[in-house]
């Protein structure tokens, strides 16, 4: 008997309670609500606590996703971890969680940057070695702590990040709908100074101002328009599948007016995007998952429904999923 499909069996979200609303950046640099909500349509963020922790907000956001998949922590075989935030050089994150959670030393744990677009990278990731049998429960998180590297006297991208994590339960389908149906994932070469954040040869202060994220907004909005209509089209010529089908589109949380123009090249009306960016801004590898898990929450997304995944990121990189609930 063939093997069945590859599925997410569970997902779970942790927003730190800290919310840092857009009148109070106002008071600290040259800003406004009413610029970041047209620009952005952000209206607030949420902000790690100093001693929360990166692996704090992913084991969190596990447990949650377990006890949705209804999975015990030793049925997890592997553990990948998407930030461009982690919490130490080395070890991994991954490895944190593993130990806070108890999963066993039977698992591999490893963490992966593909900045924004992390979720994706790890999701294929976690996909392809689960279906060579080699592993059969893969926990994939999202988890940022964006404030700790962000310039907060840089009205351009202070005001666009905020701290959460997402997590996802990948295993054989239980029912038969379900499934991961594709994925597609590319890098645009020689893009890295659009969107980065030094290393220790720029400064060895991490706190030097120098070490801290810079980004040239407005080309990378472009290319988030671009890349983010391409990959989406690419994956429904892939499965001919056409747009309308899709029943959710989730989308990496940058920003409304990116997805505004996505949802206008793609066809699709605006609600058909699960959008909650207005209450945690950008939150980089965690922005996919935290929205799936309210969307699904929310009654957005049932059980057989189709949803796309589509994201964007530092490298440049993006891609896109296409998954049956
Ligand atoms: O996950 C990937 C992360 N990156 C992104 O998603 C970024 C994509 N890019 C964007 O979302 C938009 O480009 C931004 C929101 C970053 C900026 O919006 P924009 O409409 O592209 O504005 P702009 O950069 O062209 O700047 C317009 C003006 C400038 O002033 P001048 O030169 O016209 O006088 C900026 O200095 O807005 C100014 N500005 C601000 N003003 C008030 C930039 N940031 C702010 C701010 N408050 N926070």
């Amino acid at each position: 008997m063939a093997n069945p499909p590859i599925a997410f069996l569970g997902t779970g979200a942790y927003v730190p309670s800290r919310i840092l609303g857009n009148n109070e950046i106002a008071q600290r640099v040259e800003t406004s609500d009413e610029w970041i909500v047209t620009r952005t349509g952000i209206r607030e963020r949420r902000i790690a606590g100093p001693t929360e922790t990166v692996s704090d907000m992913a084991t969190a956001a596990a447990r949650a996703a377990l006890e949705d998949a209804q999975i015990s922590a030793d049925q997890i075989d592997l553990i990948i971890l998407a930030t461009l935030t982690p919490e130490l050089t080395m070890p991994a994150t991954a490895c944190l969680v593993q130990k806070k959670l108890g999963v066993s030393e039977r698992a591999a744990c490893f963490d992966l940057n593909a900045a924004c677009t992390g979720f994706l990278y790890a999701l294929d990731t976690a996909w392809a070695l689960l279906a060579s049998g080699r592993y059969r429960h893969a926990l994939v998180i999202g988890a940022e702590k964006l404030s700790s590297v962000l310039d907060w006297t840089d009205r351009s991208t202070c005001v666009l990040f905020g701290d959460a994590a997402g997590a996802a339960i990948l295993g054989p389908a239980r029912t038969n709908t379900q499934g991961i149906l594709g994925t597609r994932l590319h890098t645009v070469p020689g893009a890295a100074e659009l969107l980065y954040i030094p290393g220790p040869e720029v400064s060895p202060n991490p706190l030097d101002l120098r070490r801290l994220l810079r980004m040239k907004g407005r080309e990378v909005f472009k290319f988030a328009v671009r890349a983010m209509e391409d990959v989406a089209r690419e994956l429904l010529e892939q499965h001919q599948i056409e747009a309308h089908q899709i029943d959710r589109v989730i989308p990496h949380q940058a920003n409304l007016r990116i997805i505004d123009a996505i949802a206008h090249y793609l066809k699709l009306p605006l609600d058909r995007f699960y959008i909650n960016l207005d209450r945690y801004g950008n939150t980089s590898a965690a922005s996919i998952p935290l929205a799936l898990h309210e969307a699904r929450q929310q009654g957005k997304i049932r059980p057989g429904d189709l949803t796309l995944l589509v994201a964007f990121g530092a490298g440049l990189t993006y891609g896109g999923a296409l998954v049956r609930w």
